[in-house]
């Protein structure tokens, strides 16, 4: 089985639980799981960038992005999250590689829109790295920022890129790892199954707002581009990762077609 895992920042921001999912993910792929990490790091961005006296603005939950908060992102997503969370892996024994979707050309971008400034859509995923490093049993550790194939380099959104790689790379999976329950509705129930036209719902009605937002059009997203499985787990769960793999109820998953609607806590 092939699992795009991505790891919400704030998860990776405490060294406890980082070392936790870092050995949930070291274990599946002893176990032949072959697996690519997307990581983001939302919040610790916010951090550096106000402790440096620069306000962050997001449109949509997107982060408008100035060269010096693109110049921040490197170092910080592509920087510090990154290989920390690249030493973590390899600390409890996966073979893991930090990357960029600069790197091998991975994931190709274009400015998204003026207003956004050098936030990048992606055009278009090429897994062939991700191929080449898995199939020799190494753990990919992408942060999300991406260039035009051409010299400029775009901050992306961390759930579009691992929407993005889970496509391009045939994932069959696709698992997003956050800091909240699941989806909830405006009541503040965990939805257990959401379809495209529910997610579509929740973010006009105003409920999915911000980061929750962009992570459902990135989830219907890759539904709609063959990802069989996509779902949205509490990170911080305990084996929450071998959990999910089983099937069990958590968090929220996203279904193909109207399902009987469902909730829990
Ligand atoms: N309807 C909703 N259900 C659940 N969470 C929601 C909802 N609407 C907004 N949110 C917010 O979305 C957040 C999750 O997105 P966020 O971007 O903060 O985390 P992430 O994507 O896991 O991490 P990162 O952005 O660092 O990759 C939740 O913590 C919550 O505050
Ligand atoms: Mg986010």
């Amino acid at each position: 089985m092939r699992i795009l895992i991505k790891l919400g920042g704030t998860l990776l921001d405490t060294a406890e639980l980082r070392q936790s999912l870092a050995g949930q993910i070291a274990a599946q792929a002893r176990h032949g799981v072959e697996i690519t990490v997307v990581h983001g790091g939302g919040k610790r961005m916010t951090r550096f960038l106000a402790e440096r006296g620069i306000e962050s603005r997001f449109v949509n939950g997107l982060r408008v992005t100035t060269p010096e908060i693109l110049d921040a992102a490197l170092n910080v997503l592509a920087g510090s999250v990154n290989q920390e969370l690249v030493a973590s892996l390899i600390a409890v024994g996966a073979r893991a590689v930090g990357l960029s979707g600069i790197d091998g050309n991975l994931v190709e971008a274009q400015q998204l829109n003026a207003e956004l400034g050098l936030v990048g859509r992606v055009v278009r995923a090429n897994p062939e790295l991700l191929g080449v490093l898995v199939g020799n049993g190494f753990v990919p550790v992408v942060a999300c920022i991406a260039g035009d194939g051409r010299g400029q380099i775009y901050n992306i959104n961390a759930d579009q890129m691992a929407a993005a790689c889970a496509c391009g790379w045939h994932a069959d999976r696709l698992i997003f790892l956050t800091d909240i329950a699941g989806v909830l509705d405006g009541a503040g129930r965990v939805q257990a199954v959401l379809t495209r036209e529910q997610s579509t719902g929740l973010i006009a009605s105003g409920v999915a707002t911000a980061g929750m937002q962009t992570k459902l059009n990135a989830a219907c997203a890759a539904m709609d581009e063959g990802v069989e499985q996509v779902s949205i787990v509490p990170g911080a769960a305990p084996y929450v990762l071998e959990r999910v793999l089983r099937d069990e109820p958590l968090g929220t998953r996203i279904a193909r077609t109207a399902e009987r609607a469902t909730a829990h806590d």
